[in-house]
C-alpha cells in the first residue's frame, strides 16, 4: 500500500495498487455511488474496469467511458454466468457483484474455481419469489447462509478472498457494533460503572478484542440496526411509484418475506407466528410475517423511532459471532436485527405497495438530484448495559454528501464506501477465503470509511422500549408487555392495542 498526503475530506490517506481487472455486475445506485470511489481509493486504469448491467446505463457512464471504463449490456443468468464472466476476468482478477439477484453460491463457486476475489453486498438467489408456499424457515437468509457453508464444506482449499454481504447494513453495522462495545467498556472503567473483578474480566476481554465476551460481560441483551432515513424530496411520489434511496427490487425482496432475527439467550417469549430452526447454529428464528409488517420501538440520536424488522445478514452473522458457548450450549447471545424506518417517500410507497396485494408499482424511482433535505442515520443500537442504551454509528447529511461525491443521496454513500473499504482490504488480503464482516478489521474499515459517514456518533442514552410508553388502550386490549425486562422482544414490537 502507497501513503497519499491526507487532503481534502473524502480522500483517502492510502491508495491501494490493483493492476489487474475489475468486473462490476450492476450500475444501479450503489455501483453508481461505488464505482468513483473505488478510483479515489484503488489505484486501477479505468480501461481494466467493464461494468455490467441488462439496463442501459451507457449514458450515467459516459464519463467514465471517457476515461476508459467499458460497459457491457447484458444479463447474468444461470445459463450465462460462467462464460459471461469468463470473458471479462480471470485469476486475479476482482468482481463487485452489486446486482440483485445473481446467486450468491454459484457467483461464489465459479470465483472460487477460477481464482477471482468476490465481494457483495447481499445474499441473493435467482428467484426469491420461487420459494412461496414453503415453510418460512426455508425462505431465510439463515438457510441461505447454511447452503453456503454447505458448499464451502467441500472445498479443499479457502481459495481467493470473497467478502460477503460487506455494504452499510450488512456491513458497516458489524463494526460499529465493535467499536461500540469498546466505547461502552471504556466509558465503564472509567466511570467505575464495573468495578473489582468485573472490572478485571472486562479489561481482559478489551484488550483481547474478545467481542463475544465483552458483549455479555457488559450485560448487552439487544442490538438494534437502528436507521431513520430523513431524506425528503421536492418531487412527491406519484400515484403507482415506488420511490426509496436505494434498490427498490432488492428492498421490496426483503420486506416481503419473513422477518428474521438473532435470537438471544434472555428472550422469554417467542412472538407470535415464531418458527425456530431445526439444525445449524439455531441463532434466530423467523417469522411468518413480512418484514415490511412487522414493527418495533426503536432509537436513533435524533429521538425515538418505530422501524421495520427487515430481514439482513447481520441479524445472522453478528448474532453468531456474539454468541458464548459453554459445553456447546449457547449461554449468551443478544438478540439482533434491524429497525428500519425508511425515507418518507419509501413509507408512502410501501402503503401503496401493501394496498395493491405487493405488486410493484409500474414506475420506479430512486432518489438523488430531487432530494431538498435530509440525512441518514445509520447506527447499532446497544442494550441491556450499564448506560442502558448505547448508539454508534453514521448520520450523514445530504448536502455533506454532496460535497462528498454531487449526485449520489446518502443512504447509497454509507454502502459504497463500505465495498470500497472492504476491497481495498481484500487486496492485501487476497488468498483468505470466504469472510463476512465480522472477519474483517473493525479499526481498518472504519478508519478508511470514517471521512465519508458524516456525524459519527457514539452516544449513550436511557432510551427503553418501555420509555414513554402509553398504551391507547390501557385496560381494554392486552397487556403485551413485561415491565420486570425491558429488552424483551415483546416490549418492542408494536402490536394492536399499543
Ligand atoms: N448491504 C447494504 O447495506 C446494502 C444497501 C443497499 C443495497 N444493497 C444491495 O446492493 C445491491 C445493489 O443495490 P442498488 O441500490 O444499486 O440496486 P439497483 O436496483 O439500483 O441496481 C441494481 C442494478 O443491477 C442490475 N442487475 C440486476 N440483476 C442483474 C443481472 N442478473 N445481470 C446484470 N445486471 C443486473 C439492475 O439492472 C440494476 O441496474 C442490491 O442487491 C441491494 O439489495 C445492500
Amino acid at each position: 500500500m502507497k501513503h497519499e498526503q491526507a487532503s481534502n475530506r473524502g480522500r483517502p490517506r492510502v491508495m491501494t495498487p490493483f493492476p489487474h481487472r475489475v468486473l462490476f455486475l450492476g450500475f444501479g445506485s450503489v455501483a453508481e455511488c461505488t464505482l468513483p470511489i473505488f478510483f479515489r481509493h484503488v489505484e486501477c486504469p479505468p480501461r481494466n474496469v467493464t461494468v455490467m448491467d441488462f439496463e442501459d446505463r451507457a449514458g450515467k457512464l459516459r464519463e467514465w467511458r471517457r476515461k476508459g471504463v467499458t460497459f457491457v449490456r447484458n444479463k447474468v443468468t444461470p445459463e450465462n454466468l460462467g462464460s459471461l464472466l469468463g470473458t471479462h476476468v480471470s485469476r486475479g482478477d476482482l468482481v463487485v457483484d452489486l446486482a440483485w439477484n445473481i446467486d450468491a453460491g454459484e457467483i461464489l463457486q465459479w470465483c472460487h474455481d477460477h481464482g477471482v476475489l468476490y465481494i457483495n453486498t447481499s445474499t441473493e438467489v435467482w428467484d426469491p419469489y420461487a420459494a412461496r408456499g414453503t415453510p418460512p424457515t426455508e425462505r431465510t437468509l439463515y438457510c441461505r447462509h447454511m447452503g453456503l457453508r454447505q458448499r464451502i464444506a467441500t472445498w479443499t482449499e479457502p481459495g481467493p478472498t470473497a467478502v460477503l454481504e460487506h455494504g452499510a447494513n450488512p456491513g458497516l453495522i458489524s463494526h460499529f457494533t465493535k467499536q461500540g462495545l469498546i466505547d461502552i467498556a471504556e466509558a465503564a472503567l472509567a466511570e467505575g460503572t464495573v468495578a473489582g473483578a468485573a472490572a478485571e474480566t472486562v479489561r481482559g476481554l478489551l484488550s483481547s478484542r474478545s467481542f463475544a465476551g465483552l458483549a455479555r460481560a457488559l450485560g448487552v441483551k439487544v442490538i438494534h440496526v437502528s436507521e431513520r432515513d430523513t431524506q425528503v424530496t421536492g418531487v412527491p411520489k406519484a400515484v403507482d411509484e415506488f420511490v426509496n434511496t436505494w434498490s427498490i427490487e432488492g428492498f421490496r425482496e426483503e420486506g416481503t418475506t419473513t422477518a428474521e432475527m438473532g435470537w438471544g439467550t434472555h428472550e422469554r417469549w417467542l412472538p407470535p407466528l415464531a418458527f425456530e430452526h431445526a439444525s445449524g447454529p439455531r441463532n434466530q428464528i423467523c417469522l411468518a410475517r413480512m418484514g415490511m409488517n412487522t414493527w418495533v420501538r426503536s432509537w436513533v440520536p435524533s429521538g425515538p423511532i418505530v422501524g421495520m424488522v427487515i430481514r439482513h445478514g447481520e441479524a445472522f452473522t453478528l448474532s453468531e459471532r456474539l454468541t458464548v458457548e459453554e459445553g456447546g450450549t449457547a449461554v449468551y447471545r443478544p438478540t439482533v436485527h434491524y429497525a428500519y424506518c425508511p425515507c418518507d417517500a419509501a413509507i408512502a410507497s410501501l402503503t401503496e405497495l401493501k394496498g395493491a396485494g405487493y405488486r410493484l408499482q409500474s414506475r420506479l424511482r430512486i432518489l438523488a438530484d430531487e432530494i431538498t433535505s435530509g440525512s441518514d442515520a445509520l447506527g447499532a443500537l446497544l442494550m441491556g448495559h450499564p448506560f442502558t442504551s448505547w448508539w454508534i454509528g453514521s448520520d450523514l447529511g445530504i448536502d455533506e454528501c454532496r460535497r462528498l461525491l454531487p449526485h449520489q443521496n446518502a443512504t447509497t454513500m454509507q454502502v459504497a464506501i463500505s465495498v470500497v473499504a472492504a476491497v481495498q482490504w481484500m487486496i492485501a488480503n487476497p488468498a483468505l477465503g470466504v469472510r463476512v464482516p465480522e472477519d474483517l478489521p473493525h479499526d481498518f474499515v472504519l478508519d478508511v470509511a470514517r471521512p465519508y459517514l458524516g456525524n459519527f456518533i457514539s452516544t449513550r442514552s436511557d432510551w427503553t422500549p418501555l420509555k414513554d410508553l402509553a398504551p391507547a388502550f390501557d385496560g381494554f386490549a392486552p397487556n403485551h408487555f413485561d415491565l420486570s425486562d425491558p429488552w424483551q422482544f415483546k416490549n418492542f414490537l408494536v402490536k394492536e392495542g399499543d
